[in-house]
């Protein structure tokens, strides 16, 4: 497969460094451009470049989302459009602004993420390990929840984490996916 991770800091780093071991094609993307992933892409091997946002989306079979949810709004939302996003994004509203329709329960930040992004078929997964656990628990029979509104995209994410040595839990759809959100407070308000 095609992955391009926006995003390949802390987190997106060790999806790049997951989807690499197995043999796939790793595009790299960030907003400080090409010179500051060179290092990266070097270490992760003959399989990873980097590319211009844009060029990564397009050229992607999956795009993994990891950027801080407030950067969501200068994505160039059209150019998602069609593609198979996984969300792994959270929100922490004491590290970022705060986000009146998160604080509000009115939706999941999933939810809001497919609401930035209308065309983009949006999968939740991939949010609920820290990084260093993420690379460890990695074919060692852990679990991941994976939501999404479209089934046929959720299976392709799901068959991509199993590739990646994670089994899979069908977590629902996007509106169910605050149970996988390090905010559990919303459940209060959410249905
Ligand atoms: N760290 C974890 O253990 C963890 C676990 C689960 C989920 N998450 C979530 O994953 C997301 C990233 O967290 P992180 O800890 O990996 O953060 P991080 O280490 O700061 O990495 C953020 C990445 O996003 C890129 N970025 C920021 N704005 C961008 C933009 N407008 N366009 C393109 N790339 C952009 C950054 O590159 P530039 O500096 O070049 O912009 C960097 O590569 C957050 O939403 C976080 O809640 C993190």
């Amino acid at each position: 497969m095609k992955v391009s991770i926006i995003g390949p800091g802390g987190i997106g780093g060790v999806v790049a460094t997951l989807a690499a071991r197995r043999g796939h094609d790793v595009i790299l993307t960030n907003s400080r451009g090409a010179a500051t992933l060179e290092d990266q892409v070097r270490t992760l091997g003959p399989n990873a470049r980097e590319a211009s946002l844009v060029e990564a989306v397009q050229a992607a079979d999956i795009v993994v989302l990891a950027i801080p949810l407030t950067a969501l709004s200068r994505l160039p939302a059209k150019d998602f459009d069609g593609r198979i996003i996984i969300d792994m994004m959270n929100y922490y509203p004491m590290r970022e602004s705060q986000i009146a329709v998160l604080d509000d329960g009115e939706m999941t930040s999933a939810e809001m993420v497919q609401r930035e992004l209308p065309g983009a078929h949006v999968i939740k997964a991939l949010n609920n390990q820290d990084a260093p656990h993420l690379l460890l628990n990695a074919g060692t029979g852990s679990a991941l929840p994976v939501a999404g509104d479209d089934a046929e995209a959720k299976e392709s994410v799901a068959a991509f984490l199993r590739d990646l040595g994670y089994e899979t839990i069908d977590a629902g759809m996007l509106r169910d996916s605050w149970r996988m959100e390090p905010s559990n407070a919303r459940k209060l308000v959410m249905p």
